[in-house]
């Protein structure tokens, strides 16, 4: 498997506990490399565009209220087989399902405040990168 990047939010309620360190030394402990990296607050308008892909879902309006809610750090992620090894890293959606040892199982509150977000394809991951950060802010 070949190099890969991918995409990573850690989200409000992670900021908010101020979990950013925390949550980094577990990608990095995974032996994945954080190419570029960037704390902001999102508007409505960001954070509905960044998950159009779930406007019909029950969720929505909740996800965008959260994601809105406090600071976030975007990142991307570089390493072999990237995707799938961040996916393991962060542990299922819902916390109460996730592998011992995940980021979710040790930080996520619940399904929604569930600390990270990560790529599910490399269609996607290269769709949210190209999104949210310009090509000079990824220094491999
Ligand atoms: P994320 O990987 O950021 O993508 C969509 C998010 O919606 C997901 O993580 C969850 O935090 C959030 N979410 C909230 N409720 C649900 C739900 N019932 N099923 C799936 N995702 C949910």
């Amino acid at each position: 498997m070949a190099t890969q990047r991918t995409f990573s939010i850690l989200k409000p309620d992670a900021t908010r506990r101020n979990l950013t360190g925390a949550i980094n030394a577990k990608i990095e402990g995974a032996g994945l490399r954080i190419i570029a990296q960037k704390r902001v607050k999102w508007s409505k308008a960001n954070a509905e565009a960044f998950y159009a892909v779930h406007k019909e879902r029950p969720f929505f309006n909740d996800l965008v209220a959260f994601m809105t809610s406090g600071p976030i750090v975007m990142q991307v992620l570089e390493g072999e087989n990237a995707i799938a090894k961040y996916r393991e890293v962060m542990g299922a959606t819902n916390p109460a399902n996730a592998d011992a040892g995940t980021i979710r199982k040790e930080f996520a509150e619940s399904i929604e405040a569930n600390s990270v977000h990560g790529s599910d394809s490399a269609e996607n991951a290269a769709a949210e990168i190209a999104l949210c950060f310009k090509a000079e802010e990824i220094v491999g």
